[in-house]
């Protein structure tokens, strides 16, 4: 057991069941780097307040620097004897410079210090998951723009509906995740840290300190991803009560799952025989230790199923803050699984998730085949009575009883003469026939599109919506 933060008024030794119970180093030292980062604004502002002098604070700052260091090299190993990363942290920065170690924790709190590190933490993740999305959502619109000549058959309920474009269909998953990108981005934008939140009533370091102290130390991480906000506590018990920023950045992240997971069934469900519009990359299949024949879809049906975990994840910490009472609680230590599980599973999706869209291949002679049912232009068969004058649902009865024909009597209706048409109605003759039951003029008839091309807020190119 190593050393830990407290304990001059126990007499008894902890419990070592109940201390491996409670410790949280095995996972919480994914957020090592954003409590170095607390540590040295925190030497500067013990510097400023004159706590500190010059020299010591040096040496903190440079011993802190080369944990940072560490971590950012991939070197550094946890403790996992520590308490938490906060405990291992101040173990190591005691063995570099001794005993002056014992002025870093001056006045401030682990529970200011968890507070800022999951903010920093959230903020780094979500850049990255906001490029790992800009990336798929090219790739969405690059396979749009690969077939977009390409016609299909549209589902509701999935039940052959009407024709589509193919690059409307990839472009209601690129809107998708595209509200994804806005969403990330705007809570990125309003996303803040604040410090000397004290253990919840405030720290008797000033104000100035540690604003002074903040501008000091983003200054010198220029180029990092990093809060655009930042600025002293305003209110210190609810800083360290408060975890609404994690759930927000969950939610969001359970929305993105919600969409990967109906990308994938999507993909699913078209890579089956009985679609086999698609074909899927078998880089990222899998086959069966007993079917020789077998490419199995893992990769996105392991995305479908993970929506369960992300969503779980998100519920998990939502039902943690229930009810708690202010301020901080150790109940709160529960929300850092989910989230580091959350952002590791939207990550490894969304990067493989813009490979395995590259390699899907489209099987056009089925989808064409699939396009010659002829149930999919019947409501633009209503379109054009309707057009002709005839009341809508005149002619959706019209259209309906000839769709019931053709099926009774099994004859098609683009092989039927002129003159059965017209018992129909006096309008419907086979030219009309041959010209609207064809998917480009089905396609080509719906005027309610947009056409333009207009760049998102976020830069991104939207031609995929067209
Ligand atoms: N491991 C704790 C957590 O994750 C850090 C804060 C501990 N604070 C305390 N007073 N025990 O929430």
């Amino acid at each position: 057991m190593s050393k830990k933060m407290w304990g001059g008024r126990f007499r008894k030794e902890i419990n070592r069941d109940f201390f491996q119970f409670q410790k949280s180093a095995h996972y919480d030292w994914r957020l090592a780097e954003y409590d170095i980062y607390h540590s040295i604004i925190h030497v500067f502002a013990l510097c400023e307040a004159g706590i500190l002098s010059a020299s010591e604070a040096e040496k903190l700052t440079s011993a802190l620097e080369d944990i940072s260091k560490e971590v950012k090299e991939g070197k550094f190993k946890p403790n996992l004897n520590a308490e938490d990363i906060h405990t291992d942290i101040q173990n190591r920065v005691a063995k570099k410079v001794g005993k002056l170690a014992h002025k870093l924790h001056t006045l401030r709190s682990r529970n200011d210090q968890v507070t800022f590190d999951e903010k920093w933490y959230c903020y780094k993740e979500g850049v990255y998951i906001l490029s790992l999305l800009n990336q798929v959502l090219s790739e969405l619109n690059h396979w749009g723009n690969r077939y977009k000549d390409i016609f299909m058959p549209g589902y509701t309920h999935t039940q052959r509906a009407q024709v589509v474009s193919f690059i409307n269909y990839t472009g209601a998953f690129f809107c998708m995740l595209e509200r994804d990108f806005q969403r990330l981005d705007s809570f990125l934008k309003k996303s803040s840290i604040y410090i000397g939140s004290g253990a919840l009533a405030g720290s008797a370091i000033p104000r100035l300190a540690y604003s002074e102290a903040i501008k000091k130390f983003l200054q010198r991480v220029e180029s990092y991803p990093k809060p655009s906000k930042s600025e002293a506590v305003r209110n210190p018990l609810d800083n360290v009560a408060s975890r609404d920023f994690l759930i927000e950045f969950l939610s969001i992240l359970a929305i993105i799952q919600m969409h990967l997971s109906r990308i994938a069934e999507d993909f699913i469900l078209y890579s089956t025989k009985e679609f086999a519009f698609f074909d899927l990359p078998e880089e990222f299949c899998t086959g069966s230790s007993l079917m020789p024949h077998k490419k199995n879809p893992d990769f996105l049906e392991l995305v479908r199923g993970n929506t369960g975990k992300v969503y779980g994840n998100l519920m998990s910490i939502l039902t943690t803050m229930k009810a708690l009472p202010l301020t901080y609680n150790r109940d709160m230590q529960a929300d850092k699984e989910p989230l580091f599980s959350s952002v590791k599973t939207i990550g490894d999706e969304l990067k493989i998730m813009t490979e395995f869209i590259k390699g899907i291949k489209l099987n056009e002679q089925q989808i064409r085949h699939a396009l010659e049912d002829e149930g999919l232009y019947a409501t633009e068969l209503v379109e054009f009575l309707v057009y002709e004058g005839v009341a809508f649902k005149k002619a959706h009865n019209i259209i309906g009883r000839l769709i019931r024909y053709s099926e009774e009597k099994n004859v098609k209706i683009k092989g039927m003469s002129d003159k059965v048409l017209k018992t129909f109605h006096s309008k419907l003759n086979h030219g009309n026939i041959k010209r609207i039951m064809n998917p480009k003029y089905a396609v080509s008839s719906k005027k309610s599109l947009s056409k333009g091309r207009q760049t998102a807020s976020s830069g991104l190119a939207r031609e995929n919506r067209a």
